[in-house]
């Protein structure tokens, strides 16, 4: 079969990464003749923002949700304001772009998908040097749910009294209880599916007491219904500790989506390098693509110069093959890049000497060995 992959590279070093990411979908698939890839390029950026005053054409919508998965890069340009960046791309991207009490009454329209799920795995990869103590190779085998839609960047708030010495900035975190419970349902089957049947929640539930006290709630609530997974509460402040001094003690983790993307750059730094981590924003109804991406952004100071670690966009394509179904070809991916990391091939982030087409082409060799 044929999937439909939508490409998004975006900015600085997104475009390097997802051209190499590109590289492995086109060996991979002569690799296995069962199914092709059928590409769509799209230009969505802050240069065709500067250019033309838009990331996402109006016909944008459509093309996406036609595509089975969309492979993306980063978006971020030091000429445009990132605040403007993500809520012209990335953001609408992710989710529905919302209005405070219509949220779930408002049908899907042709401009909006929802992926209400951001999941990303962290493992210490072979040959791999991170700086906790007494951790190496396959530690830190970490899942974070993260919630993907609502939350602080809801989009919700405005700003009163603007250009004055009293203005006040409203910036409205909105919880849901369908929100909530799908990301909670979600996290306990993942927690399920894992060998150490362990789930944590992070909240910040003594300090915010409306949003973060319903997430507890609802934790509790669905709890009873796996009663085979083991459960945990932890406060975000306390859990950055936990995370450093007892790591682990963690398995599968579920989170709102400030705390979960705070928490997940410090994980990635834990195994290592924020370049070789992955993202998946999925729609678990499986009614719209779902995205896959490296969690990191364009890297402006390193962009242009060929020594971005294409690593976590590799795992996150690697994701995306798993996501469609195709497991062996997951698998495969996953082996070659670990293979690569063991060898000692690796970029500067990882305190190698190797630059990105060089590790392209290492996991590339790999996979054709097979
Ligand atoms: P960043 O993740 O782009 O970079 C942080 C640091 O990590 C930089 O020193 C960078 O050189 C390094 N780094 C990141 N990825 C790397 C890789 N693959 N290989 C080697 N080194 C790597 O975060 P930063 O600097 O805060 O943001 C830069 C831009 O990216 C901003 O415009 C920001 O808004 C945007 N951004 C976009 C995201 C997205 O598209 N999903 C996510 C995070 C940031
Ligand atoms: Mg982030």
């Amino acid at each position: 079969r044929t999937y439909k992959i939508a490409s998004i590279p975006g900015d600085g070093i997104g475009i390097e990464i997802t051209e190499q990411a590109i590289k492995v979908l086109r060996t991979i698939e002569v690799l296995f003749n069962s199914f092709t890839f059928d590409i769509d390029t799209l230009d969505w950026s802050s240069k065709r923002y500067l250019e033309q005053g838009e990331y996402i054409p109006a016909d944008g919508w459509q093309r996406l949700r036609k595509s089975d998965a969309i492979l993306f890069g980063a978006v971020g340009s030091p000429a445009v304001p990132d605040d403007i960046s993500l809520w012209n791309l990335i953001l609408p991207l992710r989710k529905k772009v919302i209005h405070s009490g219509l949220l779930y009454q408002t049908p899907l329209t042709a401009n909006q998908l929802t992926q209400y799920i951001n999941l990303r795995p962290i493992r210490i990869l072979p040959g791999l040097s991170a700086p906790l103590k007494n951790c190496a190779d396959g530690d830190l085998d970490w899942i974070f749910v993260r919630e993907n839609s609502e939350g602080e960047y809801s989009g919700q708030g405005g700003t009163t009294h603007d250009d004055t010495p009293n203005t006040i900035a409203n910036e409205v975190a909105v919880f849901t209880s369908v929100g909530i419970e799908r990301t909670m349902r979600f996290a306990f089957e993942v927690a399920r599916g894992r060998p150490r049947k362990k789930l944590t929640m992070v909240t910040k539930s003594n300090a915010q007491r409306y949003g973060m006290v319903l997430w507890d709630k609802i934790f509790y609530e669905i709890a009873k219904e796996y009663p085979d997974v083991e459960t945990d509460k932890m406060l975000v402040d306390a859990m950055t500790v936990r995370m450093v001094l007892k790591p682990k003690t963690l398995d599968t983790i579920v989170t709102t989506n400030l705390h979960g993307d705070i928490l997940s750059d410090l994980a990635a730094a834990l195994a290592g390098s924020i370049g070789v981590a992955a993202s998946s924003s999925l729609d678990p109804t499986r009614q719209n693509p779902s995205l896959f991406e490296p969690i990191h952004g364009s890297a402006p100071d390193i962009a242009g110069q060929g020594i971005a670690n294409p690593i976590g966009t590799f795992w996150s394509t690697a994701e995306m093959l798993r996501w469609l179904g195709e497991d062996a070809a997951a698998d495969l991916l996953m082996t070659a890049i670990q293979t690569v990391t063991a060898s000692g091939i690796k970029t500067r982030d990882l305190g190698g000497t190797n630059d990105l087409i060089e590790v392209t082409e290492a996991v590339i060799v790999e996979l054709e060995k097979s």
